[in-house]
């Protein structure tokens, strides 16, 4: 059948023939792509997704309050209450496993990033370090780092392939920036970059929404869209050539995040998991995060607005909050695991509606630029396979050393910088490289030559003790600087390069 009687009789079944309401004021290149747009559609499944969505968004959120329960402490690590050697082992596995090559990460860079508001991928971004690294040059070099530990460790020349899904939106930037930045130095062979799927967004009545005559509203599908992409572009096989058996999977925001973190994955290789999420402790009860715990005894996280305040305060006997694992995404997954769950699991997902400000074309042919919510997108989570997991684990971390999500724009409240910007993001790094060279024993000294007090203040996110960078490739989280530093004076603003590492290092030898 022609592609234009398909897509036209397929739409009219759907419930969605105003989409073809501007055809005749379209010219010929017009038609083309809207039409190739067009027969990308699931049409089949549209009616589906169109009164789902409407149904999604008017339904209430289940209160999931009274089947809830902890997840239990045998299934728990933590940076914070885990003993010296339990950690030491656990990091030891994990460069075992990163030595032999069996450990991947993979990125969820998919997303629009509207808090922020740039027009560019978020790993792109530069939050104003000494340095000036985007968040993929961090990113990058922290996974040279855990390489050359790995290797230096077992004598081996292993590698930490990167697996980066995008959307419509950050595939050819990210590649761009990628190939103008010569891959950090990585071998870009293990740089595989994949998109995730569109899918359209949807009125409070359950109609697709126009954003030109000749262009839907198309939004990507969820970083859960994920185990779908995995399936598109055979992923899994790629891992299985290279026989990576571990993924560590983590959002692109996360300035902290510790890539292929050998103590992460080790704890959950030795517990023989096959799904682990970090989790840092939550803020205040009422924060909102997605919390880590079980719903009728399978694992899943539960988002702030499917619990009644009086839960989320709910204290054990040490005064501690009763369900505090604030999720963080930052997961382990076994290749096998990603395997059922691109196979099996990704089509029993649940879908979670999210209302925006979608710009769109009136009946009128009007473009209008709403400024309340309008739209809904559906979207999959990536946690949402946590309840097929058959041994779950959960990792505790301190949220000043491994979270400070970039999400929104800077600005000013009342209480010091907008939470979760580019300044909280400079500031809790900064802040943690203070913290490293007080650990080794050196002394930095603030812009009027005066020493800082050996602890940076809690306060670090409204202003860091002092602008101290060290580069991932000197110190992955810390390790390697007394040598360097122990008895060491050192001035700020301050950035430990490779250069001024070798400087000191060959200072010391003198
Ligand atoms: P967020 O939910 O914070 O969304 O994504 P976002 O796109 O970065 O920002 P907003 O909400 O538009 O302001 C968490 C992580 O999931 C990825 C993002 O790139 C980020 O790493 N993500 C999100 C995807 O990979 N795909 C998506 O469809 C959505």
């Amino acid at each position: 059948m022609h592609s234009l009687e398909r897509v036209t009789g397929g739409l009219a079944r759907a419930g969605q023939s105003h989409v073809l309401q501007f055809w005749p004021e379209l010219c010929e290149a017009e038609r083309a792509g809207f039409l190739q747009e067009l027969s990308q559609l699931d049409l089949p499944g549209l009616r589906d997704h169109c009164e789902g969505a409407a149904r999604a968004a008017a339904a209430t959120a289940a209160r999931l309050d009274r089947q809830m329960e902890p997840v239990p402490p045998e299934s728990i690590g933590s940076t914070r209450k885990s003993d010296e050697d339990s950690l030491a082992m656990w990091g030891d596995e994990g460069l075992l496993q990163i030595s032999a090559s069996r450990v991947g990460v993979l990125l969820l860079a998919g997303g629009q990033g509207t808090r922020l508001g740039v027009r560019f991928p978020k790993g792109l971004y530069d939050v104003g370090l000494p340095s000036r690294s985007s968040l993929y040059q961090i990113q990058a070099e922290r996974i040279h780092k855990v390489q050359d530990l790995a290797d230096r460790k077992h004598g081996s020349r292993c590698s930490v392939p990167w697996y980066i899904m995008t959307s419509e939106f950050t595939l050819a930037p990210t590649e761009t920036f990628f190939k103008e930045n010569d891959y950090f130095d990585l071998e870009p062979s293990n740089i595989v970059l994949f998109e995730q799927r569109m899918i359209p967004a949807v009125t409070f009545d359950g109609k697709v929404i126009l954003q030109g005559k000749g262009k839907l509203a198309m939004a990507p599908d969820g970083n859960g869209g994920l185990y779908q992409a995995l399936e598109d572009h055979k992923v899994l096989e790629d891992m299985q050539q290279r026989g990576v058996q571990y993924l560590h999977v983590y959002c692109v925001d996360n300035i902290l995040v510790r890539m292929a973190d050998p103590v992460f994955i080790g704890f959950c290789v030795t517990k023989g998991a096959d799904c682990g999420a970090k989790v840092v402790e939550k803020a205040y009860a009422t924060e909102p995060v997605g919390v880590v715990c079980r719903v009728r005894g399978v694992t899943q996280v539960v988002e702030y607005s499917e619990i009644q305040p009086e839960t989320a305060e709910l204290r054990g006997p040490g005064g501690e909050l009763v369900y505090s694992a604030g999720n963080i995404c930052n997961h382990f997954f076994t290749r096998a695991f990603l395997q059922d769950a691109a196979a099996s699991y990704k089509d029993q997902l649940k879908q979670h509606v999210a209302l925006k400000k979608v710009p769109y074309l009136d009946a009128s042919g009007r473009q209008v630029t709403p400024s309340t919510p309008n739209a809904i997108k559906m979207e999959r989570f990536v946690f949402d396979v946590f309840p097929f997991s058959r041994n779950f684990v959960v990792f505790e971390v301190e949220r000043e050393e491994e979270f400070s999500p970039l999400k929104n724009a800077d600005g000013l409240t009342a209480d010091g910088p907008t939470a979760d910007s580019p300044t909280t993001a400079r500031n809790a790094l900064l802040a943690q490289h203070c913290r490293w060279v007080t650990a080794a024993h050196g002394t930095l000294l603030d812009e009027d030559g005066n020493p800082l007090p050996p602890r940076a203040s809690a306060s670090a996110v409204n202003k860091p003790p002092a602008r101290c960078e060290i580069s991932p490739l000197v110190s992955y989280s810390g390790e390697g600087l007394e040598e360097l530093l122990r008895g060491r004076t050192l001035q700020t603003p301050l950035l430990l390069d490779e250069k001024r590492a070798k400087e000191l290092q060959m200072n010391r030898a003198l």
